[in-house]
């Protein structure tokens, strides 16, 4: 069972942008959430009550008289089962009877009894959702507490544009998540997180790299953010967008990612190098493209400077230093190694022999080691949830 699991109740409304519930439910379960649905009555029109539940794997509520499937008083068990209540899409007649406190179907019932976080997205034409009428609305809403992911500026189905198309899934999915986890651990504190490979150029159109994804990194820092830190999130290329609300530094090379490094260290707490940056580069990076005519070239590498090694020389008293350890060989053995050669506060070794975790991939398996000698292995697991346990190991020592 996993403590971290929180239990979200999406209500669909009667918009057509409905079906982007689907990919709002799918994304939810991937992130490992207990997922429900709530439909409208006019939601049908648009939406299968099947479709939903096999989605979310549980089963729908529709009605506020049914006793099943959530007791004999849905909206109230409803209610208090959840942990966030997400309405997306929202439409006009949702915000409107929200605003004014019916509770003449499901929805709004459970809107009114619940006490947990309420988040909205809303869907609509764009006149309507400027109308001065729905935006007294909205304001009303957010005087109470209600969260709105507003729409973007995009083509609707009528073939307006305007607001009122859905706010990206990714967008709405990561609000209800900082939502969920707003504890405010690491307030005042600065970090830096590396993440990503990095690119040591051989010539101006080939370079050596590796398999890193970023996603790790990406995941520390997301985290770490919603924790209450400022983040400096230092990254090779990535396909992946920087975290909302963290400072951003891209880079390519090992060395330009030790000049960030070392700019920033000066005022920050904790360094996390979750970044895989190359051990190797060439000793002169050739100016113009490489020929095939010139024949098989020679490439002679130097070794690139250990970031971490050096910030562990100079470290001083009260800055943590994580390192990760990535092997196909004897894991503990050289993850310890670098711990102490490299002077860390605590390493994150993963096996990447092992299939489906490390470097592609969206899942881990870790072992943390702290300097004290005590060896933590957590299960195969997200990302995301990897980068929160790692966390709570560090609000451990910090605190
Ligand atoms: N690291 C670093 N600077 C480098 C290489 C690695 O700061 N030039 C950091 C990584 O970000 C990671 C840790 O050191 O946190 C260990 O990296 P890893 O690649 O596992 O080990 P290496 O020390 O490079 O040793 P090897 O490649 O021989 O396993």
């Amino acid at each position: 069972m996993n403590d971290l699991k929180k239990t979200i109740f999406i209500g669909v409304a009667g918009s057509i942008a409905a079906y982007k519930a689907c990919d709002i439910i799918r994304e939810f379960v991937k992130r490992q959430m207990d997922v429900h649905v709530v439909m409208t009555p006019d939601s049908h029109n648009f939406i299968t009550e099947t479709t939903l539940a096999a989605l979310s794997r549980n089963p729908v509520a529709t009605d506020l008289f049914s006793s099943q499937p959530y007791g004999p008083i849905p909206h109230c068990e409803i209610a208090q089962k959840m942990d966030v209540l997400l309405v997306a899409p929202a439409t006009a007649n949702t915000i409107a009877k929200f605003a004014h406190g019916f509770a003449d179907e499901i929805l709004s019932a459970i809107f009114l009894a619940t006490s947990s976080p309420v988040l909205i997205a809303p869907a609509m034409n764009p006149n309507m959702y400027s109308h001065p009428m729905v935006q007294e609305n909205i304001n009303k809403l957010e005087k109470a507490g209600v969260i709105f992911i507003n729409p973007i500026q995009a083509e609707v189905a009528c073939g307006q544009k305007g607001p009122g198309h859905l706010a990206p899934v990714d967008r709405i999915c990561d609000r209800v998540e900082d939502i969920l986890h707003s504890k405010k651990s690491f307030k005042g504190r600065s970090f830096i997180i590396t993440a990503g490979p990095t690119r040591e150029f051989i010539d101006p159109v080939r370079f050596i790299s590796n398999r890193s994804s970023g996603k790790m990194g990406y995941a520390l820092a997301r985290a770490a953010q919603r924790r209450g830190a400022k983040v400096t999130l230092i990254s090779g290329p990535v396909a992946i967008a920087p975290p909302d609300g963290v400072d951003f530094l891209p880079v390519n090379s090992a060395e330009e990612m030790l000049a960030e490094v070392k700019r920033a260290f000066s005022v920050a707490d904790v360094v996390i190098m979750a970044a895989a940056v190359a051990d190797f580069r060439p000793i002169a990076m050739r100016n113009t493209k490489i020929k095939k005519e010139e024949g098989i070239p020679e490439i002679r590498l130097e070794s690139t400077t250990d970031i971490l090694t050096d910030l562990g020389r100079v470290k001083g008293k009260g800055k943590i230093l994580i390192g990760f350890a990535a092997e196909d060989r004897d894991l503990i053995e050289n993850a310890q190694r670098k711990l102490n050669l490299k002077c860390l506060d605590f390493i994150v070794a993963n096996d990447i022999s092992v299939q489906g975790t490390g470097f592609d991939s969206e899942a881990n398996q870790v072992t943390i080691i702290h300097n004290s000698g005590e060896k933590i292995s957590l299960p195969r697991e997200d990302k995301l949830l990897i980068a929160e346990k790692i966390l709570d190991e560090l609000e451990c020592i910090l605190h």
